[in-house]
């Protein structure tokens, strides 16, 4: 009946997570709080990398793209499920390297990544850095040369797909900030000068096509793409790229009707095409990279809040007014995204209210949800908002001058602080 396993309800009629009473998390590090359920992301993980092993031989890596939620707590834990990560900062890089999670098993995003951060990369040995265009790759290439180092090196390629999902979270189409493009010659070109360089390695070729995707044709397309470009460098330059990355993107339930594929449905189809097209075009298979985000950590996360006002506008709305917002949660004032909004301590009540849930900043758009069914809440009720893993403590503000919630763990009834919520201190720190 939920978006996740991990939720329950409990004989007080309270929604549990991870075995854990929502209310009682609610009292004991207080709201607005995250919540996410250790078991459920394992098995997430567990399932890309199965999927890895079953399809490939074992013959690749999942890199758990951290964007979605990064945090200590996260690194080692995707680490000790044997995953490599994708970091598209320096930030982020810091946080991992800061757990020791080995540089190795690190592949460096971004569309504009600064010298420093090209400089922080090289320095830490990441495994591998996704260039996104030529300017990155001359300077990256200068960077190497001066530490005397050389270093491994992916294209992010846009593969000319247009993946059904929200104009904003689209990457693979030509227009695209984010890498080369195959129609305009850019991406072979840039193939040619990385081979004639001294100091990087063209180890292989990447593309991400979009976030969200419910459907496999688009992603088992990039495949098709992709492995074609692999041909097309064979046959333009004689060299054989070994490794393909392709991307993350895959859908996940945000509301209890959302059908999205079994995450190794995605795996079993693209990796026929990627195997078929081996053999077509007498190459070997790649070595296979993907990178799940919202996947790994979205459905397992909720977020809890605390409701002050009701306000009932008759003819109009119900706006029932929670202790965090988009601060927390930007992604319905950014994409209008779906959530289940449930009232955690009411779980079963019979629903009798149209809500607006509203957040505590000035702004009218902050909102967290439109037209949600709830009981009659009233101040001092628990709401929980469900799927908030991916993409919301990762992308929370301090608007307003409110600090960041803390984030627990919960695994198998037991609850550990992972993330602690900022105090007024912490926002003021670096004022001067
Ligand atoms: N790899 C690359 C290169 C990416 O750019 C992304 C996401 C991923 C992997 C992971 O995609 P996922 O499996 O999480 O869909 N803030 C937006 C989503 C932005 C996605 C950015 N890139 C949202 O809240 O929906």
């Amino acid at each position: 009946m939920f978006v996740s396993d991990g939720l329950n309800i409990n004989e007080k009629n309270h929604l549990t997570i991870g075995g854990c009473d929502t209310t009682e998390l609610a009292k004991e590090f207080g709201t607005s709080l995250i919540v996410y359920d250790e078991n459920e992301i394992r098995k997430n993980c567990r399932a890309f990398v199965g999927s890895i092993q079953k399809n490939y031989n074992g013959n690749g890596r999942v890199l758990y793209a951290s964007k979605a939620f990064s945090c200590k707590e996260i690194y080692r834990i995707v680490n000790d499920e044997n995953m490599g990560i994708d970091v598209v900062s320096g930030g982020e890089l810091y946080t991992a390297l800061s757990v020791g999670f080995p540089a190795e098993k690190i592949c460096f995003h971004g569309n504009n990544k600064k010298h420093s951060e090209l400089t922080e990369a090289v320095d830490a040995g990441v495994g591998r850095i996704v260039v996104d265009n030529l300017t990155e790759l001359e300077s990256l290439n200068r960077i190497a040369g001066e530490k005397g180092k050389k270093v491994s090196i992916m294209f992010r390629i846009k593969p000319g797909i247009d993946a059904h999902t929200h104009d904003f979270v689209r990457t693979g189409q030509i227009d695209s900030k984010f890498g080369l493009a195959l129609e305009t010659g850019e991406a072979m070109q840039g193939v040619k000068t990385a081979l004639a360089m001294e100091n990087v390695e063209l180890k292989g070729v990447h593309c991400h096509i979009g976030s969200q995707i419910f459907d496999i044709d688009p992603f088992e397309l990039a495949a098709e793409v992709m492995m074609k470009f692999i041909k097309d460098i064979k046959d333009e330059t004689g060299v054989t790229i070994t490794e393909l990355n392709l991307g993350g993107g895959f859908g996940i339930k945000y509301l209890v009707d959302d059908k999205p594929e079994a995450y190794e449905n995605y795996m079993d189809n693209v990796a026929k095409i990627v195997n078929k097209k081996a053999e077509e075009y007498s190459l070997p298979v790649p070595f296979i990279y993907i990178e799940p985000g919202r996947s790994i950590v979205g459905a397992t996360a909720i977020t809890l809040y605390t409701v002050g006002a009701v306000k009932r506008i008759p003819n109009i709305r119900n706006y029932v007014s929670v202790d965090g917002g988009m601060v927390d949660n930007p992604r319905y004032i950014l994409y209008q995204s779906d959530y289940e909004v449930v009232c955690a301590n009411k779980i079963n009540n019979e629903k009798a209210l149209t809500a607006t849930i509203a957040g505590k900043c000035c702004e009218s758009g902050d909102l967290i949800q439109e037209n949600v069914q709830l009981p009659e809440v009233e101040a001092g009720d628990i709401l929980a908002v469900l799927s908030t893993g991916a993409y919301n403590y990762s992308m929370a503000s301090n608007y307003n001058r409110i600090p960041r919630p803390p984030v627990v763990m919960v695994k198998d009834g037991q609850a550990r602080l992972i993330i602690k919520g900022e105090s007024y201190e912490d926002i003021i720190k670096n004022d001067i």
